[in-house]
Formats: structure tokens, sequence, C-alpha cells
């Protein structure tokens, strides 16, 4: 697969087949994803791949801080307001959706579903965690997506699926203790992996994206 196929077919895929992706091999997608530039080479990101009982171990406790109404506590807040053109494209995100499947995603109970299916990593066999120090500054954080985005193409390129998630860093604080990360570490991406079900409607989802002719200003 070349790179722009790469870039072009990459998409989010939420189920997965159940078998793990082997190691060496998880470990070859990383070696790639840490090609990826950043301000002064500084290389501002430190991974954590789970699997197995560890996997199900967080998700379980995730789950159980959703259901007993525990106060969200993550290191990156989640957005309350948009400007215009973006909320114009997260509601055109949602209405597809609900068109396609009838579910209502402005209902708090669905989005309390979608959470905790989150937590589960999609069923996925591995979920990898990206942090930094939370002292770097959003340079950093920016380097951190670039890395983000190599690691899911470079999974991508071995057909292997992943689906980036703000929500799988809700319980940021408690999820750092539960795996013996420093406090002072910034929780930024949790990435479920695997082999994707193609048969699964929850990976028939095609996003759009706006015209580049809408992005660009030329000044000659
Ligand atoms: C920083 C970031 C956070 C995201 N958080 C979630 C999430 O919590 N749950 C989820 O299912 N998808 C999440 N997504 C996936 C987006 O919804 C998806 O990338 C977008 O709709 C475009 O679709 P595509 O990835 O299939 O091209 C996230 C994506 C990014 C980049």
């Amino acid at each position: 697969m070349d790179a722009i196929d790469c870039i072009r077919t990459r998409r989010s895929i939420r189920a997965f087949r159940k078998g793990p992706v082997p190691k060496e091999i998880l470990m070859e997608v990383i070696d790639d994803a840490r090609w990826s530039p950043s301000y002064k080479n500084s290389q501002p990101w430190e991974i954590m791949i789970l699997s197995g009982a560890a996997k199900e171990a967080l998700s379980k406790h995730m789950v159980e801080l959703l259901e007993s109404g525990a106060e969200p506590t993550p290191d990156m807040p989640e957005p309350h307001s948009w400007p215009e053109a973006e909320k114009a494209r997260i509601d055109h995100l949602y209405k597809t959706r609900s068109e396609a499947t009838g579910i209502d995603f402005s209902d708090p109970a669905v989005v309390r579903k979608a959470k905790k299916v989150n937590f589960n990593f999609y069923r996925a066999p591995h979920a990898i965690y990206l942090f930094q120090d939370g002292s770097l500054t959003p340079w950093s954080l920016f380097d951190l997506g670039l890395f983000a985005q190599s690691l899911m193409l470079a999974a991508h390129a071995r057909g292997i699926g992943t689906v980036p998630q703000a929500f799988a860093t809700d319980y940021a604080r408690q999820i750092k203790s539960f795996l013996s990360i420093p406090k002072t570490k910034r929780l930024v991406l949790g990435i479920s992996v695997g082999y994707p079900d193609e048969s699964a409607p929850a990976n028939a989802l095609r996003t759009d994206r706006a015209a580049a002719q809408e992005l660009v200003t030329w000044n000659e």
C-alpha cells in the first residue's frame, strides 16, 4: 500500500476479530511510528500497550467508575463549545450517524452507553495509551498527535484496525493510578487495536470531509 492509499483508506475501526495481533507486529508498528517529526526532535511520546487480563481489568475499572457516577478526571478537558465551522461538521457527523442507525446521539443514556463501549475498547484485543510529561507545552501535544497518526497509518498498512478514543481517557487520574503511570504524566489518547471485523455494521460507517477548496486560501 502506498502512502496516499494508506492516508485515504484509513478509517476508525469499531469492531474487531477476536485474535490478538502478534507482539512483534505491534512492535513493528511502534518502530515505524517513532519516525514521526517532533519539535527539536524531542520525541515527547510514551506508550503503554494493554492486552489480555490487564486490558480487561482496566475496562472493568472504568465501567465501574462510570456506573458509580464518578466525575470524569481527564487531563485534556472535553470541549463544550466549538467555532461555527467545526460545530457544523460535528452536527453533520451525528446527523449522518443517526440516520444510518436510528440512534439519537444527543440522548445522555446513549452517550453513557457509548462511553461503556469505549471503555471496553470496542472489544479489541489491545488498547494503546499515549501519554507524555504533564509539563510539556502544546507543541508536544501537537507532536504526540503526529505520532498517533503515524501509528494508526503504520497499523493500517499491515491490515490492523485502530480507533483513537478521547473517551478512553475520561478517568485519567484513576487510569494512571491503575496502570502505575506517574500522576505527573498527561494521558492524551487511548487507541483500540486489532484486526478489523470487516462484516460488522459498525465498520460500514464512512465519514466524509470538507472539500480541499473550502480549506485553502491561495495568496499569490
Ligand atoms: C483526538 C480524537 C479523539 C477521538 N475520540 C473518539 C472516541 O472517544 N470514541 C470514538 O469512537 N471515536 C473517537 N474518535 C474518532 C473520530 O470520531 C473519527 O476519527 C472521525 O469521526 C473521522 O472518522 P474516521 O477516523 O473513520 O476517518 C476520535 C478521534 C480523534 C482524532
